[in-house]
């Protein structure tokens, strides 16, 4: 069976304009990620990684070119509609995890789904599971400055899956964690992955681009080498 193309990014560019001063933080990138991938993008510091996380993850457009999710293309629609794609279609896990820091675990992980009009009691059994699918069962009411760091990135996992997306995006995920925490949440991706769910991850760390099925390398804006395992 043919995978089906979840996103196809083509010959998407990015520009900032800085004091008159144009800046190609992406030059013509051009990517497709099928359904269940596990793909690595690598690059050194200032290669455009977290810029391209943020056209894909629905949080900005691009200069030039296309980029479509689902078969919707995501390149001209307006800043509510992207906001919609983004609430039920992407997961998205931050390294600074971007938690609300005086809600509990629990209130972090229903959060999206009171954009999504959920009603509180069903938001409150979902938010519980997907708690207890990464280990956190026992700490609900925990505010974020009352759990370890890998804790913190469980919550942000839970929070980025309880609306069951079609895809989940990963910025430097392990960033800040040491490596026994870092280990962990990998394994969770391992496991996530094995399951079904579509994993686009930031790194600049070979050892963990090596997590995925596939790399893509990219360096000053373009794309320099696809690889699958
Ligand atoms: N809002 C912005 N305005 C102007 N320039 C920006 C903006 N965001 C990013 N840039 C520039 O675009 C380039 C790519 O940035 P980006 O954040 O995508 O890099 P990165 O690969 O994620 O780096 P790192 O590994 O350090 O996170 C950098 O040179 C950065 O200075
Ligand atoms: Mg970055």
């Amino acid at each position: 069976m043919i995978p089906h193309i979840l996103l196809s990014v083509s010959h998407v560019s990015k520009a900032y304009r800085m004091d008159e001063v144009e800046f190609a933080a992406l030059n013509d990138v051009t990517l497709r990620v099928s359904e269940g991938e596990f793909i690595a993008i690598i690059g050194p510091s200032g290669s455009g990684k977290s810029t391209l996380m943020h056209l894909i993850g629905c949080l900005d457009t691009p200069t030039i070119g296309t980029l479509s999710f689902d078969g919707v293309d995501i390149s001209k629609i307006s800043n509510r509609e992207l906001a919609m794609v983004r609430n039920q279609k992407i997961g998205f896990v931050f390294q600074q995890f971007n938690l609300l820091r005086k809600t509990s675990a629990l209130s972090n992980v229903e959060l999206p789904l009171i954009y999504a009009n959920m009603n509180a009691k069903e938001r409150k059994v979902k938010a519980v599971e997907m708690l207890r699918k990464v280990g956190l069962s026992d700490k609900l009411s925990n505010f974020p400055s009352q759990l370890s760091g890998g804790q913190q990135q469980r919550v942000a996992i839970a929070r980025a899956l309880v609306t069951n997306p079609r895809i989940l995006l990963a910025d430097e995920p392990t960033g800040n964690l040491d490596s026994k925490s870092g280990r962990e949440i990998l394994d969770m991706f391992q496991d996530l992955n094995k399951s079904g769910h579509t994993i686009v991850l930031v790194t600049h760390d070979m050892n963990i681009a090596k997590e995925a099925k596939r790399i893509v390398q990219i360096k000053d804006g373009s794309i320099l080498s696809d690889k699958k395992k």
